[in-house]
């Protein structure tokens, strides 16, 4: 395995238009992906291209980026630029991986990378409404242009039910059923419109005060999966991706929540009882001590490793 040298905070800590952006495990998961003599990689999850950028920088690979925010596809062609040529752009959902092959004439694919949820910089783009610590329409749509429904819709359309299941189910929270009634009472008044009052009627609905993270982390992560359905995506999009390897090149997958990980782990355990895939990390590996200091939200990433047999 070629090592690649470790990245410096000052290139891991990009700012465009005043967001800030940093990738996570850039290093582990380029290494892991084992390029040498590799021809195509799909980039499942292109973001700001940051994975992509080293790994082209490294390899002399092509590579198939996939967001399905085109606000993001159109950063990560700047900021890919000096590669034309090599980098083929898809503003799709990673789950239609079958479809991009496709158009491109490939049956196979020499690597692919997830690393999923929302960017550091989406996430800043306040007015995306995926953070609850600014203010901010409630929005939480990944791609805006296809995407029926918002986080809007949800919290004021929603049963008390509905909710309650949500919040339990997609936010593993505590306090899910008194969140979903004080939704449903104080949207009687006018709508819940904004990320800061939605955050603060969960944080009244919680009443305790010992919270290791902020008490609407989970209302918003529940939100935020159901409104881009983020768990079929990454199931269908997973096993496709996993079809298409050629035999000897691997997927990584980095998670950030436990229901992510879940599916990562049952699918490449399946996968592996059938000896199509072979398990590289039997355990997940964490960002290191270094990376957590530089980048605190990358602290509950878990990168899993398979290669197709
Ligand atoms: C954590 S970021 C990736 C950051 C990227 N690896 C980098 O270093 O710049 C995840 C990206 O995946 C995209 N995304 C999330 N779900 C997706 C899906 N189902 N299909 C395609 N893109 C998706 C998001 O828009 C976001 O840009």
């Amino acid at each position: 395995m070629k090592r690649i040298e470790r990245i410096s905070k000052r290139w891991l800590r990009i700012f465009l238009k005043g967001k800030e952006h940093l990738p996570v495990m850039c290093k582990e998961i380029v290494e892991y992906l084992d390029l040498e003599k590799k021809d195509w990689i799909a980039d499942c999850t292109l973001g700001l291209g940051s994975h992509s950028y080293v790994i082209l920088k490294n390899y002399q690979v092509k590579v198939i980026g996939i967001d399905k925010d085109s606000e993001t596809l159109a950063l990560a062609k700047e900021r890919l630029s000096e590669f034309e040529g090599r980098v083929h752009y898809f503003s799709e959902d990673f789950k239609n991986i079958d479809k991009i092959l496709e158009k491109l004439g490939l049956e196979k694919i020499d690597g692919a990378v997830f690393d999923l949820g929302a960017s550091l910089y989406q996430f800043s783009s306040f007015e995306r409404g995926f953070s609850f610590l600014r203010e901010g329409p409630l929005d939480m749509r990944i791609d805006r242009e296809t995407t029926l429904l918002s986080a809007y819709d949800l919290v004021n359309n929603l049963s008390e039910k509905e909710l309650d299941y949500i919040f339990k189910e997609y936010g593993q929270e505590k306090f899910h059923r008194k969140i979903a009634h004080s939704i449903v009472e104080e949207r009687k008044d006018y709508p819940i419109a904004t990320t800061l009052r939605l955050a603060e009627i969960v944080v009244r609905a919680c009443k305790s005060k010992n919270f290791r993270i902020h008490p609407a982390t989970r209302v918003f992560q529940a939100l935020r999966i159901v409104v881009n359905q983020e768990l079929d995506s990454l199931k269908l999009g997973l096993n496709k991706a996993i079809s298409y390897l050629s035999k000897g090149s691997r997927i990584c997958v980095i998670t950030f929540h436990s229901l992510e990980d879940r599916i990562v782990k049952d699918t490449f355990k399946t996968f592996q009882a059938k000896r199509v895939l072979k398990l590289i990390t039997t355990r997940p590996l964490r960002p290191s001590s270094w990376e957590r200091e530089v980048n605190p939200s990358c602290r509950s990433a878990k990168l899993r490793v398979a290669e197709r047999l």
